[in-house]
């Protein structure tokens, strides 16, 4: 089984910054700052994934214009022990394209989760400590690509799998 979940990954400086606010985080919040390559925006998270059906999730269709992301607000998931960052207001262009992929994907038999869609990049894990919702600088960039990456097991490592160029 293949564990797998759709992204955007940020650019050099997005990414950068990113870690910068999760280590200025991580001391309030408790909890281990993700590290900056690993950075990301989860569009669609696949879970575990039998080998046959990772093919088809290799299929899936993606198709969009570049999107532009500015994270501007901090918040967390108390349940899952995660401080974010993430836009107050998503583009339609970001929201057009997860609910494409996302039906896309539902199309071809992958059982999505129902809660509704909240961007954000997790910047803090196992956090101890609430971190109320609070306007940061924007962290922005344009994605220009959509990537399906595989979580290694073990380590917790990623790799991509297959990138669609997202063009205007
Ligand atoms: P998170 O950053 O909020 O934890 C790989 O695990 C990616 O899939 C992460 O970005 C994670 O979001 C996301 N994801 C979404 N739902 C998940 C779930 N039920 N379990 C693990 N990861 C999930």
């Amino acid at each position: 089984m293949a564990r797998l979940f759709f992204a955007l990954w940020p650019d050099g400086a997005a990414s950068k910054a990113l870690a910068r606010l999760a280590a200025a985080v991580a001391p309030l919040a408790g909890g281990k700052p993700v590290p900056e390559g690993r950075m990301h925006l989860t569009l669609a998270f696949l879970g575990e994934v039998a080998p046959e059906r990772v093919a088809v999730a290799r299929q899936v269709g993606v198709a969009g214009v570049p999107v532009e992301l500015a994270l501007d607000r901090l918040g967390a998931f108390r349940g899952a022990k995660v401080a974010w960052a993430g836009p107050a207001q998503p583009a339609p262009a970001l929201l057009e394209l997860q609910a494409r992929l996302a039906s896309e994907l539902r199309r071809r038999g992958f059982a999505l989760e129902s809660r509704p869609f909240h961007a954000h990049v997790t910047l803090v894990r196992g956090i101890e400590r609430p971190v109320p919702v609070a306007p940061v600088a924007p962290i922005a960039w344009t994605a220009g690509a959509v990537a399906l990456v595989q979580t290694q097991p073990g380590t917790g490592r990623y790799a991509t799998l297959q990138e669609w160029e997202l063009r205007d």
